[in-house]
């Protein structure tokens, strides 16, 4: 099982979208499982992944209860399942945080009883700024993606993530690296073009890559599609597929047999 979290210091940045779109773009390139799984109380990825919105259980619930998470992983694309957070009340949520924090292993060990396939990827979509749930998301993560727009106030939270990564992250052995990501790039702007130049000089060989303003991205949750199968000819869906690429192949996950650049689109 390999893992990676995806994070951010600001809200509506893309986090979620990026865990969807990432998750359905790994799960095509590598043919693994690709478990999605939302530890953000605001339970956006099951809308993102097409989940019944009318579905209240989840992650919250099942851990309340005391169960594993088994049964709460709802396949949405072929070898891609997703994992809401759920549906609780705020005195449900608060006794939830309470035991979390009080477990900092929690999420290893939920993941860990799924008894996914060795070779699955585990994607972990994370409220913004610091949180228990984030808090757990970094300590367990192998890789975090930390996502980014291209403007002034999200640039100046990065030095927020790089504290959390180095707090939580980069102390252990098994930690393999963060990435960093520019969402809702408007290349016409003077301002994205000279972030993304400041970002890549400060970031070096951490920056992954941008995802570029798309409208398709915002039709596809409307209509509850992932962009990859709304948007065929997107900008966005061109953007991500590269990014997906670029991760597979920094992460090791790409098949044997796969050639970049070949059939993999
Ligand atoms: N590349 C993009 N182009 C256009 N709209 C986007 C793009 N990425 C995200 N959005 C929109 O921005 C909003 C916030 O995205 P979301 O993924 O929910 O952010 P977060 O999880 O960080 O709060 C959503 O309405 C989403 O459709
Ligand atoms: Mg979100």
């Amino acid at each position: 099982m390999k893992i990676l979290a995806v994070a951010s210091a600001k809200g509506g940045v893309g986090k979620t979208t990026v865990t969807e779109s990432l998750a359905v773009a790994l799960s095509r390139l590598t043919h693994r499982t690709v478990l999605a799984v939302d530890l953000d109380p605001q339970n956006a990825l099951a809308l993102h992944l097409g989940v019944d919105p009318q579905e209240l259980r989840g992650l919250s619930r099942s851990s309340l209860a005391g169960q594993d998470w088994r049964a709460v992983c709802f396949e949405r694309h072929e070898g891609v399942y997703a994992l809401p957070f759920g549906v609780v009340t705020e005195e449900d949520r608060t006794t939830l945080e309470a035991q979390i924090a009080a477990e900092p292993r929690w999420l290893a060990q939920q993941l860990h009883a799924l008894d996914l396939p060795d070779d699955a990827l585990v994607l972990l979509d994370t409220p913004p700024g610091p949180s228990v749930y984030g808090q757990q998301a970094l300590s367990t993560a192998q890789w975090v993606v930390v996502v980014m727009l291209a403007d002034a106030a999200s640039y100046a939270t990065m030095p927020l993530m790089q504290r959390m990564v180095q707090t939580y992250c980069t102390p252990r052995p098994e930690f393999a690296g963060a990435f960093y990501l520019l969402n809702q790039l408007n290349s016409a702007r003077q301002l994205s073009q000279d972030i993304l130049r400041v970002l890549r000089e400060s970031v070096g060989d951490s920056y992954l890559g941008a995802i570029h303003a798309d409208e398709a991205v915002p039709e596809a949750l409307a209509l509850g599609q992932s962009v990859l199968d709304h948007g065929p000819y997107s900008q966005a869906r061109h953007d991500i597929m590269a990014l997906a690429s670029a991760l597979a192949e920094r992460m090791q996950v790409l098949p044997a047999a796969h050639h970049p650049g070949r059939g993999s689109q």
